[in-house]
């Protein structure tokens, strides 16, 4: 069966209510999931979500000779001792953005990486041109050749590096290439986000020495090698943000555990702003809405800024938000391609440029939906929950590239949400779900 004939079936109108538990952060762990090829030693890593990423990820590299034991769903044990090649030849690692990160740890450890141009959600031209600059910095030769990325280097030697943009990917990928480099390295212009932290701490439990990650200037001492280790990975950010909208647009009231609240705070206040209320917890938060919305003004930024990664699930929302809200997005150029499908839902929403003007409506309609992306698709999820009737949400496979179990966690607090295949199980869902 072909995962793009999937779809979710949805009657919207329920509140959420309940709780939900919050799984390890997707982008976290592709990382560090890579940077555990980095030592001979096993790792075994802890709170891994099963989404599709992460088990592309694991696929490809257990094509280059990784060792991979499942030890349950959530916890792996990986040993990158027996790594026969450098050069990734897997056809579909090219779909996850995270690809990448394989150049950084298999340049860093064995000073050269051979690995397909990455792909990922399309939201943007995402150039790698810093990621490229960093390698070349610390003195691989890099080139693109045959639709990949060819890194080689004699020797690794730490230097001085500033980011011309502040990125994470970059970030992350240079500290891991560097860790074993002779001498000091320096980034500057780090990107600041809570993975970059987590995989920051991960090397250093291995044995790396990495100073700084969390401000926008990280050092690194190179190490001779790393050692193995247990390492439990922080929880997602992002999934939790989406079920704090999620209780804001279905005026629900859930409690969201296994998070870092301080993660969450960008996207607490704004909620705050729009009229939720918000409780904290040592490692959950509470928001609950009782009222009608309001509107506000979002502009996405590097963290501790608010998450490009939150700004549709934001966008669906402020279209229910009373008064005019707007949506800068200054990160990824191609963000808004929800707008297109929740017009459809009766929202009223003009991008101009880089900027999103919505105008708050009353209520949406259920209607048929495609996800253009991971998490527009997730927005499109939002607000079907909110709308009148039933709305059919297409090519959910995306959205499962970085959910798990989306349906039956907000089963589990009151959704009415199916997930089927093929277009005889969607008329049976529709005609169950309309006589609810
Ligand atoms: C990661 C996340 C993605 C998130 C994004 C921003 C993963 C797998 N994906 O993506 O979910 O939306 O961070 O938080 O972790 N840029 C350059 N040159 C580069 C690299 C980036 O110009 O070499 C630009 C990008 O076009 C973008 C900005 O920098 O405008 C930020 O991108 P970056 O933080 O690198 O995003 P990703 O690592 O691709």
């Amino acid at each position: 069966m072909k995962y793009n004939q999937e779809h979710y079936v949805i009657k919207g109108g329920n509140p959420l209510k309940g709780e939900v538990g919050i799984g390890g952060a997707k982008n976290a762990a592709l990382a560090i999931l890579a940077a555990s090829i980095m030592t001979d030693e096993t790792v075994t890593l802890e709170n891994l979500p099963d989404v599709r990423d992460i088990n592309v990820l694991l696929e490809a590299m257990q094509g280059i000779g990784v060792i991979v034991e499942r030890l349950d769903r959530h916890t792996v044990k990986i040993n990158g001792s027996l790594v026969r090649n450098v050069s990734i030849e897997y056809e579909s690692i090219k779909r996850i953005r995270a690809s990448y990160y394989l150049i950084g740890a298999l340049l860093g450890k064995y000073k050269e990486a051979e690995v397909p141009l990455p792909g990922g959600c399309n939201i943007g031209s995402r150039p790698i041109d810093q990621h490229l600059k960093g390698f070349r910095a610390i003195g691989a030769d890099v080139s693109i050749e045959g639709g990949a990325i060819v890194a080689k280097a004699e020797r690794l030697i730490g230097t001085h590096i500033y980011m011309d943009v502040v990125t994470v990917g970059a970030t992350i990928n240079v500290m891991m290439a560097s860790c074993m480099a002779e001498g000091k390295t320096t980034i500057e212009n780090a990107a600041k986000e809570p993975h970059v932290v987590d995989v920051a701490n991960f090397l250093n439990s291995l044995g790396a020495n990495i100073k700084g990650a969390g401000t926008d200037v990280i050092r690194i001492k190179g190490v001779p090698k790393l050692h193995g280790g247990i390492y439990s990975i922080i929880p997602d950010q992002i999934e939790a943000g989406t079920f704090m909208f999620a209780a804001a647009i279905t005026q629900g009231d859930i409690l969201i555990k296994n998070v870092i609240p301080k993660h969450l705070e960008s996207i607490s206040a704004k909620l705050m702003e729009i009229g939720c209320s918000i409780e904290e917890f040592d490692d959950a938060v509470r928001v609950s809405r009782t009222g009608e919305l309001r509107s506000t003004h979002i502009k996405t930024l590097p963290y501790p800024g608010f998450p490009t990664d939150m700004q549709p699930q934001a966008g669906v929302t402020l279209a229910l938000s009373g008064g005019i809200s707007t949506i800068t997005e200054s990160i990824f150029e191609n963000r808004f391609r929800y707008v297109d499908e929740i017009t459809r839902m009766g929202a009223s929403i003009k991008v101009e440029g880089n900027t999103a003007i919505i105008t708050g409506v009353p209520r949406l309609s259920g209607a048929h939906l495609s996800s253009p992306d991971l998490r527009a698709g997730a927005a499109l999820v939002l607000a079907s929950l909110s709308a009148e009737g039933i709305s059919v949400v297409d090519e959910i496979s995306l959205i499962e590239r970085g959910y798990e179990d989306f349906d039956m966690k907000l089963r589990n607090l009151g959704a009415n949400i199916e997930k089927t295949s093929g277009d005889r199980q969607l008329k049976k869902m529709k005609l169950k779900l309309a006589a609810v």
